[in-house]
């Protein structure tokens, strides 16, 4: 049985695009059957309906606190059979009890390699460092932000030319990587983890890193 799989998302969600695309595989172990998003314009929900997977906009502006809008989120999930929870550019904070809820079974792609550059702004804060490699990181989500026992990570060089733009597109690609590859191991139940490491069952060599030095 596949599992079944909610996106959350906030706006453009190309990472949840990159969710759909591996999931069409017929031997991926997930399927893409919920998107979800606070915000009610964002672009990835038109997107998700085009592809003929149920999209909700649940607009946080609308409950009075933040445990409201969870549980409004927490019943579309229940309703739709939710096995796995993807932080896909969701840009709202959870509180303990949502996270408690999905233990194990949420993860989120966060676009550094942590647990360097939590938070925001992370591309800026990385030129602004002067650092020569950035990337990505995929990691099971806990309640501190940007915390979590790490799935996958993928390594970018950085150029003395880059701006946050260049370098954050360098890095999306790969997100759109590790990302299917971290849901992938997920779904398979290759992983366990002791709260701080995440060891993969049968691992083959790479499978929970992405090094890309070079540029062709
Ligand atoms: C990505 O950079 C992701 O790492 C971060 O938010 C951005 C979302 O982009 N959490 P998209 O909506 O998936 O295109």
């Amino acid at each position: 049985m596949k599992k079944r799989v909610a996106a959350l998302i906030s706006g453009r969600g190309s990472n949840m695009t990159s969710l759909i695309a591996a999931a069409k595989d017929p031997a991926f172990p997930a399927e893409i059957v919920l998107v979800l998003s606070n915000r009610p314009d964002a672009g990835g929900l038109e997107t998700a309906r085009k592809e003929g997977i149920a999209a909700v906009a649940i607009d946080h502006k609308a409950y009075k606190s933040r445990e409201e809008f969870e549980r409004a989120m927490q019943d579309v999930l229940l309703t739709h059979k939710i096995d796995i929870v993807c932080l896909a550019g969701f840009m709202r904070l959870l509180t303990p009890w949502f996270v408690e809820q999905w233990s194990g079974k949420m993860l989120n792609i966060h676009p550094a390699i942590l647990p360097l550059y939590k938070g925001l702004h992370t591309h800026e804060r990385a030129l602004a460092d002067g650092v020569k490699l950035h990337g990505a990181t995929v990691h099971f989500v806990v309640p501190g932000m940007d915390e979590g026992p790490i799935i996958a990570q993928a390594v970018v060089p950085v150029l003395s030319t880059d701006t946050p733009e260049t370098l954050g597109a360098r890095v999306l690609v790969q997100e759109h990587k590790i990302y299917p590859l971290a849901l992938n191991l997920l779904a398979a139940e290759r992983l366990s983890t002791d709260g701080t490491r995440v060891s993969i069952k049968g691992e083959s060599a790479g499978e929970g890193a992405l090094i890309a030095p070079f540029i062709s």
